[in-house]
């Protein structure tokens, strides 16, 4: 029998509390697949889920408890198939989404739906493909909740707020493949990464105030501040396409006043942002990360064509799990992977 070693985050605290711990594999069941993960991500709502965010609401869905192991995201190995799984053989190379939920993929073997993996053959690590699946599945639910789509995406002025991040990376590189105009807010030091990675102005938020932005937009986009929205949603024009974020306080509110009142804090800031979007004729969206196999797909066409990347800031085992976590907290940067 093959053993596992898992990282768990045993409970809610700063600084995070995790453990390695060492079992049987599990076996993968109907429609599943064993996965050799070879390397895995620490995305920032891992960091905050290890701090105790969003439990009140996750617990909904099997994710709110500790002990637990986190993680949406990996590359690996099909080390079995499941029965019914017909496109994946042992020894494949893949990469693939975990859902939030009961389980995570910071675990060195992990059974996953056999619809959240696809297959990789390209040059490209282990560690650099872990850190696309969760990061290119949330951009494309942002940039499909904006309006933006491939066939109506030339031309268009984007706003993209956040944008020399993991989320704003990519949306650059897409955006700009699919020949919009993106202005980019970002940091000084990060101008010239967002910059040859397709935008077209910068927008340096160290220097220059949000709200002396044009009110010229076609969309937005916010991966960066809930606190900068209604500025955000200001810079549209007058008959803007759509506006998506990603750092509402969805969670948040459900942690804060419990499951009813925060039920209707949301409504109520949802609420009040989407009028302000409607002002400009605008849709307005609150993105709340869902494995997507569309998204795998589009991911996987993507890959063959060498057209995305992210940058892989440090790597880590899991017995050094902690310093991966605190380059999150720092925001150090590029994507921080564990290495099981
Ligand atoms: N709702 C969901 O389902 C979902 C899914 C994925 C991610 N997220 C959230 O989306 C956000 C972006 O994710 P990511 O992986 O791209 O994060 P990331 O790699 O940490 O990038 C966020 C970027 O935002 C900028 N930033 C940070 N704090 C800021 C502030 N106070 N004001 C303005 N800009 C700030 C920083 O760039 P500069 O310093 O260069 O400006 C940073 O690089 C995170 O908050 C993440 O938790 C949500």
């Amino acid at each position: 029998m093959t053993d596992t070693s898992e990282l768990w985050c045993r409970e809610p605290a700063d600084p995070v509390e995790l453990e390695v711990r060492v079992g049987p594999a599990p076996s993968p069941g109907d429609g599943e697949a064993l996965v050799r993960v070879m390397a895995t991500t620490v995305n920032p709502i891992d960091l905050r889920r290890a701090k105790g965010y969003g439990r009140r609401f996750l617990r909904l869905v099997g994710a709110g408890k500790y002990p637990q192991i986190l993680g949406n995201d990996f590359a690996g190995v099909i080390a079995a198939v499941g029965a019914n799984v017909r496109d994946l053989h042992s020894g494949d190379r893949v990469f693939g989404l975990v859902p939030t939920g009961k389980g995570g993929a910071h675990s060195s073997y992990v059974c996953v739906d056999a619809r959240l993996i696809r297959c990789y053959d390209g040059a490209m690590t282990d560690e650099a493909l872990a850190t696309l699946p969760y990061c290119f599945t949330t951009v494309g639910q942002a940039l499909r909740g904006a309006g933006i789509t491939k066939s109506n995406a030339k031309g268009l002025q984007v706003l993209v707020h956040g944008a020399s991040g993991g989320l704003g990376q990519l949306s650059l590189q897409l955006l700009n493949r699919w020949g919009a105009l993106v202005t980019a807010v970002c940091s000084t030091p990060d101008a010239a990464l967002c910059r040859e990675l397709g935008a077209a102005a910068i927008w340096d938020r160290r220097r220059q105030k949000l709200d002396a932005l044009p009110a010229c937009f076609d969309a937005g986009l916010n991966f960066a501040n809930w606190q900068d929205e209604e500025i955000l949603l200001s810079r549209l024009r007058k008959g803007a396409l759509g506006y998506a974020t990603t750092v509402h306080p969805f969670l948040g509110n459900f942690d804060r006043f419990g499951l009813i009142r925060g039920g209707w804090r949301n409504y109520r800031d949802f609420a009040r942002m989407r009028a302000l979007a409607a002002e400009k004729t605008a849709t307005y969206r609150w993105v709340i990360f869902r494995p997507q196999t569309e998204a795998l797909d589009e991911l996987q066409q993507l890959l063959a064509a060498d057209a995305v990347k992210l940058t892989v800031g440090m790597t880590a085992s899991f017995a050094e799990a902690r310093r991966a976590f605190e380059h999150v907290a720092n925001s150090g940067t590029g994507r921080v992977v564990l290495l099981p």
